[in-house]
């Protein structure tokens, strides 16, 4: 009998044999429905319902990454706005911040370990935030126990653990490293991270959007009582706001059972404030507070990439930086959109 060779689903590209379509679908296939783990839990970490549309975005968010701009970012179009209403956003801003936030100053620290790499880099952007990094983890006593379980948020490849791991000197496997992101990466560094000694550390990729991440139930969080390092690098606006929120809900989970102190220290490097979401602001009532609608938010986090982006201005990025930058979906060279919100510097 002559091999048919059929499509798979609708994924349109793939085909199989037909004598091998079921070993395919059942083990193989990519586009498979996958079983959702025992730490989903739907928009656990929201603030407020997400709308159908933006639930149906991210269903389907990692066939969108050439899309230049999400859809409820493509309506909020800045240059129709008057100079009023973007003054008046201004203004409320200027008050708050005045109002709350203290002076933060500009501290970039570096680490001894980090700065090996100094020499053999060609552009230093990212080696200079991870040094940082690693100096303000190691002044706050975040690298002191390296029997912690560092939870790595929007990890990506996973190279800021992999300073952790360096800069702890963590080399007889103590350390565990849970490494959470919805978009699947070649798993290049995990081999890395498990070190070359005979013990190897534990390392756990956990495929997820943090909307929906119930920490408490991640199985390498579950069956110890190691405490938790929260570590991020580049998290983009809404995924650091559900970070934090997912944070809060373990430390609850956690005293509930009576671990008072479960979480040892957390450091974020944000990025992308143009794609927080009003949805998952945890805090809507301080919105109200300083009279901020939910139009307004949108408007405002859209002004954010003002800070960013360089139409004209003098950055000058390496290709290798253009390509770190486009590797993931916040770089929204809006070329669909009216407004400029480029991201390319971060
Ligand atoms: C800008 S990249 C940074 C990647 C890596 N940390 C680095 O510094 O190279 C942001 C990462 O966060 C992930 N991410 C964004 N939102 C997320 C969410 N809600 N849940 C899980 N991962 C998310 C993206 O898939 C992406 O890998």
């Amino acid at each position: 009998m002559p091999l048919r060779s059929i499509p798979v689903g609708d994924n349109k590209g793939i085909s199989v044999f037909e004598k091998d379509l079921k070993k395919h679908m059942k083990s193989r296939c990519n586009a498979r429905p996958k079983e959702l783990p025992a730490c989903h839990s739907l928009n656990v970490n929201c603030t407020l319902p997400l709308s159908s549309e933006e639930l149906e975005f991210q269903k389907n968010i990692y066939s969108h990454q050439n899309m230049f701009v999400q859809p409820w970012l493509a309506r909020v179009q800045l240059h129709e706005l008057s100079r009023n209403d973007l003054d008046s956003i201004i203004d409320k801003v200027s008050v708050a911040y005045d109002a709350n936030v203290a002076p933060i100053p500009m501290e970039q620290l570096t680490h001894h370990s980090s700065e090996k790499r100094r020499n053999i880099v060609s552009s230093t952007k990212h080696l200079d935030q991870l040094s940082s990094l690693m100096g303000h983890m190691e002044k706050n006593g975040m690298l002191r126990d390296k029997t912690a379980c560092f939870v790595e948020f929007g990890a990506g490849r996973a190279d800021l653990s992999l300073y952790v791991k360096k800069a702890a000197s963590e080399e007889n496997g103590e350390a565990t490293y849970l490494l959470l992101d919805r978009k699947s990466v070649r798993n290049k560094t995990d081999q890395a991270l498990l070190g070359q000694s005979h013990n190897k550390s534990r390392v756990q990729r956990q495929l997820i959007d943090i909307k929906d991440l119930d920490l408490s139930k991640v199985e390498c969080i579950a069956d110890n009582d190691k405490k938790v390092v929260a570590i991020s690098k580049h998290l983009c606006g809404c995924a650091t706001d559900v970070s934090l929120k997912c944070l809060m809900n373990y430390v609850e989970t956690e005293k509930s059972k009576g671990h008072t102190d479960p979480i040892q220290g957390i450091i974020i490097a944000l990025c992308c404030h143009q794609l927080c979401r009003y949805e998952m602001y945890p805090n809507q009532e301080y919105l109200k507070s300083i009279s901020i609608s939910k139009t307004e938010f949108e408007r405002m986090c859209k002004m954010s990439s003002w800070a960013t982006c360089h139409s004209g201005g003098n950055s000058v990025s390496t290709a290798q930086d253009d390509k770190d930058d486009n590797d993931d979906e916040h770089a929204n060279s809006n070329t669909n959109d009216g407004d400029d919100n480029s991201d390319k510097t971060r």
